[in-house]
Parts: C-alpha cells; sequence; structure tokens
C-alpha cells in the first residue's frame, strides 16, 4: 500500500477549510478588504482593549522607530485580568496547568488575578518601580506567567529568561537589563530529572552587582541555599502583600518587556517590545488566527520563556479571556504519548506546537495519539521554522482527524505577533506555505536591488503594532540589523518565495542564524563558546539539514598547536558549549580540521564546510586533520565561487 502522506500530498495539494468551520469562524472573509487601510484596522483592534486614556494619534513612524496609539494609556495586567473579572469569566479557568509529574493546578480569572495582585503589590513593597527591570527565570509553572502580569502591572518591565539557558547566558541577560530583581525557583522538573535553577542562578549571580533581590518559588523542594538579606522564598515574599495593587497606568510606547535573542554576532540582543501596540497585536492575531471561541481551551506548547510564550501562552489568551494550557515538561515523559494524554485530559481544542515536534511525533509513530481521544481539537497551529509538507499532512490527518484546519504562522522574537498565517476559515492552505500576511501586514519579497521578486528577502514595508522599538541598549545595531539593506523597510533575516497565487514560501535565515529545532542559535555565539576552551584554537560552526530538527549544528575546530584531538576532546567540546550557553546550543557534530578553508579576503568557506557536514564534499571527515586535504577541497571550490 502506497504510504498515504504521499498519495494525499499527490491527490490533494490544496486544503478548503471546512464548510462548517467557516461558517462559524471568528475571521470571514471580509477582513481583508476592512484592512485595506491598515492604520484603521489597528486601531479598530486596539478598541478592544480597554484604555485609561485613549490615544491622540494611532501612528507616528518616523523610520526606523513607530510609535503606535500615542498619548494613550492602559495596564496589560488590567486588561488580561480586572477586566475578565469584573464580568462572567470571574470563575472560567485561565490557566489550567500540568506539571511534569502529573500534579495539575487550575486557576481562574479570579485566582490569577488574587495571585498577581499579591506579588505585584510585594514587588512595589520591595521598591520595584516603574522601569526597573527584573528577569523572571523559572520553569513552566503558574508562576511564570504569574511574575510576568505582576510585573506589567505595576510597569517594570520583565527579562523572562529560558530555564534551560546556562548561568553564563543568564548573566549576560541580567547584567545587560541591569535587572534589580531576580525571580527564579529551587529547580523544575524536566524528562524525568530536576533542572538546578537555583543552582544556576547563584553561579550567574556571583557577577551581577545590580540584583538585590532574589525571589525563590518552592517547586522541587530540593535544597538550596539562601543567602540572607538577598534571597527571599516566594511564600515569604507575598505573605503580607496587599489583596490589591493599583495597576499603573502605562504609556502606549512604555517598555512592556526586554527579551534575548541571537542574531549574527555573538551577543545576544534585547529586543525591545512596548505596551499598547503590542497587546493590541498579540489580542488580534490570537482571536482571528486560531478562532478563539468563548468554550476553547488553548494550548501553546511552547516555554515561557521565548516570545511564543509571551504572546500566545500569556498575554494573547488571558487578553481574550481564554483558558490557556501550560506543561511544564517534555513529550516523552513518562510515555511519548504525554501531549495526547493532556489534549484529552484537558479537552485542548486548539493546539499549537512546532514542526521539529510535529516530525518527532511522526518518528514515534501513529499509535501513541491512536491511543487518546482527541475529539475535543478544532485547530492546529505550527510555528518556529518551515513546515515541511509531509508533517504539514501528518498533523493534519492523523492529530486534526482530518477536520481542523492547520495554520503555518511565520513571525520571529522582533514582530512580536504573528504576521504571515492563513485565516482558519477563510484561506485555502497549501501545505508548506504559511500563505499570505494578516490583514493590516506589508509582507514582500524583495531581490538584492530591492524590487519585488519571485525570490529573495522577506520584508515588512510598513510598520505594525507589535513590532521591535529597538535593541536594548545598542540602536546602531538596530539600525544595522533590521533598517540597512534597504531603506526604511524592516528586513527580517529570511529568505522567501512568492508562488504563483501569491503564496509566500519560507526558506530559512540568510544570515547566521540557525534554526535549531525552532531555536534561533547564533554561529558566532556558538563559535565564541568553542574558542574559549583553551584548547581550541579556531572554530567555524554551521546549520547542516537535520530530518527532526530541522537544522542541526555541526562544529568545525581546529585544535591548539601539539593537542591531540579525540573523541572525549570532541565531547569535552560540546558540554563546554551547553555550559557557556545551555543544552539547545550543543554541537551535533565536532569535526576536527587541520585549518579552516578561507577565501583570500579571510572568509570562511561556510558553503564548502556544508557540504561537508552533508557528506557531499567528503565521506570521511577524519581525513581534514590532513592539511593537503582541506587545502584540495578549497581549491575545489574556489573554481566554483
Ligand atoms: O526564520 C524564521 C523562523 O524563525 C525565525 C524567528 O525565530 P524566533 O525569533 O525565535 O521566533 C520563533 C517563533 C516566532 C524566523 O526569522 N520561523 C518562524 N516561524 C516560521 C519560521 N520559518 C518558517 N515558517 C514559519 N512558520
Amino acid at each position: 500500500m502506497a504510504n498515504p502522506i504521499e498519495v494525499l500530498l499527490k491527490e490533494k495539494r490544496t486544503f478548503k477549510p471546512p464548510k462548517a468551520f467557516a461558517a462559524h469562524a471568528v475571521a470571514q472573509p471580509r477582513i481583508y478588504k476592512d484592512a485595506t487601510n491598515p492604520v484603521r484596522f489597528w486601531e479598530k483592534e486596539a478598541r478592544a482593549l480597554d484604555w485609561f486614556k485613549p490615544w491622540r494619534k494611532a501612528l507616528e513612524w518616523k523610520p526606523p522607530y513607530a510609535k503606535w496609539f500615542v498619548g494613550g494609556k492602559l495596564n496589560v495586567s488590567y486588561n488580561c485580568l480586572d477586566r475578565h473579572v469584573a464580568g462572567p469569566r470571574r470563575t472560567k479557568a485561565a490557566l489550567i496547568w500540568e506539571g511534569e509529574p502529573g500534579d495539575t493546578r487550575t486557576l481562574t480569572y479570579w485566582d490569577l488575578y488574587r495571585e498577581v495582585n499579591r506579588f505585584a503589590a510585594a514587588l512595589r513593597q520591595q521598591g520595584v518601580r516603574k522601569g526597573a527591570r527584573v528577569t523572571i527565570y523559572l520553569p513552566m509553572v503558574p508562576e511564570a506567567a504569574i511574575a510576568m502580569l505582576a510585573c506589567t502591572r505595576i510597569g517594570a518591565p520583565h527579562n523572562v529568561v529560558f530555564g534551560g539557558f546556562s548561568p553564563d547566558a543568564l548573566r549576560e541577560r541580567i547584567r545587560d537589563s541591569e535587572s534589580t530583581v531576580l525571580v527564579t525557583a529551587d529547580g523544575g522538573y524536566r524528562r524525568g530529572g530536576v533542572v538546578p535553577l537555583k543552582k544556576n542562578a547563584d553561579e550567574a549571580l556571583l557577577e551581577c552587582p545590580t540584583v538585590k533581590t532574589v525571589v525563590v518559588l518552592k517547586r522541587t523542594g530540593q535544597d538550596v541555599p539562601m543567602q540572607r538579606g538577598r534571597d527571599v522564598w516566594w511564600d515569604e515574599f507575598v505573605k503580607e502583600a496587599a489583596a490589591y495593587c493599583k495597576p499603573e497606568p502605562m504609556d502606549a510606547e512604555d517598555l512592556l518587556y526586554l527579551l534575548y535573542t541571537s542574531g549574527s554576532t555573538g551577543k545576544p540582543k534585547g529586543i525591545i517590545h512596548t505596551t499598547g501596540g503590542y497587546l493590541t497585536g498579540v489580542t488580534a492575531t490570537t482571536r482571528y488566527i486560531f478562532d478563539l471561541h468563548e468554550g476553547d481551551t488553548f494550548w501553546c506548547t511552547a516555554d515561557v520563556g521565548w516570545v511564543t510564550g509571551h504572546s500566545y501562552v500569556v498575554y494573547g489568551p488571558l487578553a481574550n479571556g481564554a483558558t490557556s494550557v501550560m506543561y511544564e515538561g517534555t513529550p516523552d515523559w513518562p510515555d511519548k504519548d504525554r501531549f495526547w494524554r493532556i489534549v484529552e485530559k484537558h479537552g485542548v481544542s486548539i493546539l499549537y506546537t512546532a514542526p521539529t515536534a510535529i516530525r518527532t511525533f511522526m518518528r514515534w509513530g501513529e499509535k501513541y495519539p491512536e491511543q487518546c481521544d482527541l475529539s475535543s481539537l478544532r485547530l492546529l497551529g505550527s510555528v518556529g521554522e518551515p513546515i515541511n509538507p509531509e508533517a504539514w499532512v501528518w498533523y493534519w490527518r492523523v492529530i486534526g482527524g482530518g477536520r481542523c484546519p492547520v495554520v503555518d504562522t511565520w513571525w520571529q522574537t522582533e514582530t512580536g505577533h504573528i504576521l504571515i498565517t492563513p485565516l482558519p476559515g477563510v484561506t485555502v492552505c497549501k501545505p508548506g506555505s504559511a500563505t499570505k500576511p494578516f490583514p493590516g501586514v506589508d509582507a514582500a519579497v524583495l531581490d538584492d536591488h530591492g524590487k519585488p521578486a519571485k525570490a529573495g528577502y522577506l520584508v515588512l514595508r510598513q510598520p505594525w503594532p507589535g513590532m521591535l522599538r529597538g535593541i536594548w541598549g545598542d540602536p546602531e545595531r538596530y539600525v544595522k540589523q533590521y533598517w540597512s539593506r534597504y531603506k526604511d523597510i524592516y528586513f527580517t533575516g529570511d529568505g522567501a518565495k512568492l508562488d504563483e497565487d501569491g503564496y509566500f514560501w519560507l526558506l530559512g535565515r540568510v544570515d547566521d542564524v540557525i534554526n535549531v529545532s525552532g531555536h534561533r542559535v547564533s554561529t558566532m555565539e556558538v563559535e565564541s563558546a568553542l574558542v574559549d576552551h583553551p584548547l581550541v584554537a579556531e572554530s567555524a560552526v554551521i546549520g547542516r539539514s537535520h530530518e527532526i530538527k530541522g537544522q542541526a549544528l555541526a562544529a568545525f575546530v581546529t585544535v591548539k598547536e601539539g593537542v591531540a584531538t579525540s573523541l572525549e576532546l570532541g565531547d569535552e567540546l560540546k558540554a563546554h558549549v551547553v555550559k557557556k550557553i545551555g543544552a539547545l546550543a550543543r554541537p551535533d557534530d565536532i569535526i576536527f580540521s587541520a585549518d579552516l578553508p578561507k577565501t583570500r579576503s579571510g572568509k570562511i568557506m561556510r558553503r564548502l564546510l556544508r557540504d561537508i557536514a552533508e557528506g557531499r564534499a567528503l565521506g570521511d571527515t577524519t581525513t581534514l586533520a590532513d592539511p593537503a586535504v582541506v587545502a584540495s577541497l578549497k581549491a575545489k571550490y574556489e573554481e566554483q565561487e
């Protein structure tokens, strides 16, 4: 029998929204027409929020800086909580949480409101004022959302650092943001083990003089040292706090949060997001793209340490008064059916996950989802990297039972919210294509000269409300990174092509950023971690294709004179990268090379390295220890350049 996915791909190139779904969808076809004046469209969406003071001007665009809803005042936690507890959503589940060991908690809007108020009041009591940065380094527990919302309540911008980052990476982010408070936990559960968050934090804090207070949540109960005068348990911290904390009226353009992401240099950049535009963007996109109805249970599987967790676990769903599911652990703990057990148990109706997860589920086999009742699902989403058509169709057929629309959503940390996406009741989907720009978004594909092209660089020609407002402390890098390729046009760093129907097909990054399992890793960051090792002279890191992760890291390493290479040294180098950055940056391959092939101008020949790593240029990579082999490969490639 032929492979059912191949059959589907051959027979069905396009997927129309099911009629019954389309009839009741939040987004109807006229939405594109309604957005022919984008500013007016976004203004209408902004009006769906509660403002303490209306804006004077919807958009002020002085490239490369945009201001949205100028003069308007609002508060994010007020929009996510107060306005819901004032009505019938008071007793509705806001967060349904499941810990990896199987413990669960449901927080109604009222519960969440109380918790957020208390934590916000405690922060304020501690002297945290509007504008003071708070770093959050927590596992996926409700307190992560509580801490974030509490920060927004008092106008203290948060800086959430993914719990998988190393002490070094945490330190860099605390220092750059000059945070005065760190919120962490004793540990978190992951794949049956414990992530030692407090221990990592203590190591990071050795060189973070700005941090005066560390709030520690008890999650695992393991023994952790507490530094007197600095560290305080979460429960103690909120014990005396007032039950109500007045929300700070924030200017639409006040800083809401910083989120660090990898760019094409060694140093992560603190992406700046502000209040009014960001909340408008995430609220509208959540409602239309995920077709939110009152009874939905929405599960975005991203960690709150990433932008997807910010926008679609916390702010988008809660601003809409939806029920958001949070899960602490990995999909294979205790078994490979964990995600489907969660869907079944909580009646998840909308699932938003990453292609790398979908490909992993495909490999594990259909028996795991088949064991569970997935009939509550009605919509599926994908984000983080290009989804291959096979994975798209598998997701649609096996997880969605052939009845749920699939939305492949393109966006970035910098964009704040989804920008290219199908609308589930409207768009005819083509597996592998993120389809069309969201209403009010002006995306285009340009060639080197800035002319519209069928294939080239993905750009955004007009500002959108959730766009970044800069890089923290580095305005020059902001201009250089995003605004210097084309005049007054935002450069995404992605390649894309357009098909005959004007559908966008994302091709991947065109800079030195590698997308590993949907997470951005900069080659330079990994290279600097490698050369930080005392035995390494030089290194070049490239992304090679990988069946599950999309891309994997291959590191070419030249060791110092007289150092013997070995498998053990390779493992040691991988561990060194994990220590410097975190497990997400662990190279899959360490390839020792006598020297690194470079062009005459000194640029590393990355195409050659990619061909070697993918087995096209050389079978046995151990021969790279011979300088003559490198030289001859280089000569061959130079002829072709
Ligand atoms: O290359 C694109 C890829 O992920 C990058 C953004 O990464 P990050 O800021 O970590 O945010 C990830 C989640 C929003 C983009 O530049 N990317 C994201 N979504 C897609 C994608 N590539 C193709 N298709 C997507 N749907």
